[in-house]
């Protein structure tokens, strides 16, 4: 497969991607005249207006605000079969997907809604996609421990097909010191860990979302850079960085693409994926951010093929079919 500048597509995975953050506004509009919803922005000029972020908690606001749209489990369907979809187009072979359990449940919305929407057609996503997929409960760490820890323990209840758990939601002022027994849960529990870290939180929450959470992926993880001793660490280790470089743009994480530390974290050895994180918020999926590198950093065939190989290196697929993929 190609781009339409020739340039191939390498497959890939995506590890780093919200699941809500896949809601277009077209479907947030058909789903909202679909569920009988009044949106404050019923337009889609009106919506697309607020699509301007000064940070993490601007987006946030809008991200929430618009999962109201969401009610049935065949909504829930609608947006992931979407996902895959566009996902499939940019090379995406392998897809670790994340949902927002808490903030459902805090909209009146039953957790067997939301989780038999999504996982139903996760469940086919080889078959309609060739996108093998894993589903993973991100926990938001503005709101209580205990919290997280009930509708873990009602996740594990009622079995739900999850392969880990994240941690997302406002970073600064709730570190990873908070959800201790939340994570060593999870590992009891035989689930995979990884948590968003160093988005706009400091240095000390990666250092503590490894030693402290255990968590085996880091999201996000791009203010490493200011702490040489980190680096090291992180270089060492290994440890996969899902890095989501539109985002950390449009949320003002860096000034600009050309002053994003990607090729920095490149040339220290540190293991980085490209992601997406909420791609109908901030400018495109898989392909739009690869293409974006491209432009700005002029990412030889090499490079693009250490990122891509990364990514799938660092999934929780299968031994089998990584080597597929590699
Ligand atoms: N929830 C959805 N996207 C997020 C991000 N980039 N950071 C933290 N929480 C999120
Ligand atoms: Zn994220």
């Amino acid at each position: 497969m190609e781009t339409p500048d020739g340039a191939p597509i390498l497959p890939k995975a995506e590890l780093h991607l919200h699941i809500e953050g896949t809601l277009e506004p077209e479907l947030i509009l058909e789903l909202a005249a679909r569920n009988g919803k009044v949106l404050p922005h019923p337009t889609l000029a009106g919506l697309r207006a607020q699509y301007q972020f000064t940070d993490l908690q601007s987006f946030l606001d809008l991200y929430y605000a618009n999962m109201a749209v969401l009610v049935t489990e065949a909504d829930f369907a609608d947006m992931t079969r979407a996902y895959l979809g566009r996902a499939r187009e940019a090379g995406v072979r392998h897809a670790e997907v994340m949902f927002d359990p808490q903030a459902h449940l805090a909209r009146g919305i039953p957790l067997t809604t939301a989780v038999a929407g999504i996982s139903s057609v996760l469940a086919d996503s080889f078959d309609e996609f060739g996108i093998t997929t894993g589903l993973i409960a991100a926990f938001l760490r503005d709101r209580p421990e205990d919290d997280a820890l009930d509708v873990l323990g009602q996740l594990l209840a009622m079995d739900a097909p999850i392969i880990g758990i994240g941690l997302d939601s406002a970073e600064v002022g709730n570190p990873p010191s908070k959800f201790i027994r939340l994570f060593d849960r999870a590992r009891d529990a035989g689930l995979r860990l990884v948590a968003h870290a160093g988005e706009e939180g400091p240095p000390s929450y990666v250092w503590d979302t490894l030693d402290l959470l255990g968590a085996e992926r880091i999201d996000h993880g791009i203010r490493c850079v200011e702490d040489s001793r980190l680096v090291e660490r992180l270089a060492t280790g290994q440890v996969p960085l899902t890095v989501c470089p539109l985002s950390n743009v449009r949320l003002r994480a860096v000034d600009t693409l050309a002053a994003h530390p990607l090729p920095q974290m490149l040339a220290s050895g540190l293991n980085v994926s490209i992601n997406s994180d909420d791609p109908a918020y901030f400018g495109g999926y898989a392909g739009a951010n690869f293409a974006a590198l491209v432009d700005e950093f002029g990412f030889d065939a090499d490079t693009l093929e250490r990122l891509a190989g990364n990514s799938i290196r660092s999934s929780f697929a299968r031994d089998a079919r990584k080597e597929e993929l590699l």
